[in-house]
């Protein structure tokens, strides 16, 4: 497929990459792609940056059929710019894609046309420690009708965001609390898919955890309400013993990049790691015996976000002391090292751009 480009003549001024935040500034371009039922995906461009026109009666404003994905491009201490298993980002696209009845797109026509965007953005990659160029593909639904069914028109689109960290903590450890009454998910639902409902969903219970003092949601499953199932927007890991422990995909837990990186090292490593059910009443049994040693979520966003306190009714654990763990360093700095051009990339999962 072609791809066209447009060059912005109003670049924006670029912002000082040690004051970042997350996802509050975006770049010069974006790419731009169509779907009908006729042509199927057609029409690639890359323009500048800018609104979509949506018609009031746009069906992903009133049913919410869309998708979308987050990943990240790098910048290495010698300028080259990468990204991080970005293939899997583009399945897990079209894996939601599926589930949602939206058509899927080419695979190695998203990373293709992704790597000439950055490319063309390369300037807005930045350089201060922690920092990154945070990508947004996009699929939503654009015919204008009120009718429920799938879509026959969509658009595709990429945005590209500079980006610091996303939780203020940092690399700190934080506070989460089991919401009991509130569910993200349910199986058979569209937990595993990266579509923004599960985001409207999960807002109430965030709201709620924050009134208490608490950063994220530990998420527990909408069947039994007993086995955890997700951090705020990540997933959830334990070391019980010399053990890593995170839920098994269930169809409700989103099946996270880093999720699987964080497996895969740990058995490149040697390390036993466990996919499993895991209840809450075994995460508090297990403290109560001093085997559960560490906590964290894991996501591109915060990569990995040791949990130092779980709080479910009156229960409230500690966990190593409120401190970040060894297992949990180690994973951040052998996944971050990798992301940076820093450290070895044993299992080849760095992309360079151009
Ligand atoms: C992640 O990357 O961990 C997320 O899912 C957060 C994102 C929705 C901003």
């Amino acid at each position: 497929m072609d791809l066209s480009i447009t060059r912005s003549e109003n670049l924006k001024p670029k912002p000082n990459d040690a004051k970042l935040g997350f996802g509050t500034l975006f770049t010069d371009h974006m790419l731009n792609m169509d779907y009908s039922l006729e042509g199927g995906w057609q029409a690639a461009r890359i323009e500048p940056y800018g609104s979509i026109e949506m018609d009031p009666a746009t069906m992903f404003l009133h049913y919410g059929q869309g998708v979308f994905e987050g990943l990240k491009a790098y910048r290495t201490d010698s300028g080259q710019i990468q990204l991080f298993r970005p293939q899997e980002n583009f399945k897990r696209l079209n894996r939601s894609c599926r589930r949602m009845c939206i058509p899927e797109i080419d695979e190695d026509f998203a990373l293709e046309s992704l790597k000439q965007l950055i490319s063309l953005e390369k300037d807005w990659v930045p350089g201060a420690p922690e920092t990154s160029l945070y990508i947004r593909p996009t699929i939503v639904a654009m015919d204008p009708f009120l009718g429920v069914r799938a879509s026959h028109t969509y658009r595709y689109f990429v945005i590209l965001s500079p980006v610091g960290a996303y939780y203020p903590e940092g690399f700190n450890p934080v506070k989460i609390l089991v919401t009991s009454e509130l569910v993200r998910a349910v199986r058979g639902g569209v937990g595993e898919a990266k579509t923004p409902g599960n985001y409207a969903a999960s807002l109430l219970a965030g709201e709620r955890a924050h009134e208490a003092g608490y950063t994220q949601v530990l998420w527990l499953d909408g069947v039994e309400q007993k086995y955890l199932e997700e951090v705020g927007a990540m997933n959830i890991f334990f070391v019980i013993d010399d053990e890593i422990i995170t839920p098994e995909l269930n169809g409700s837990i989103l099946p996270g990049v880093t999720r699987k990186s964080v497996i895969a090292l740990a058995k490149h490593w040697n390390q036993k790691v466990t996919e499993r059910k895991i209840s809450l009443d075994e995460i508090i049994d297990a403290h109560a015996a001093g085997s559960l040693k560490e906590a964290f979520g894991s996501g591109t966003a915060a990569v990995i976000s040791p949990v130092g306190e779980i709080k479910s009714g009156d229960n409230v654990i500690t966990i190593n002391n409120n401190q970040t763990g060894p297992v949990a360093q180690k994973l951040y700095d052998a996944i971050t090292g990798i992301q940076y051009g820093k450290a070895e990339d044993p299992l080849g999962w760095v992309v360079p751009v151009a």
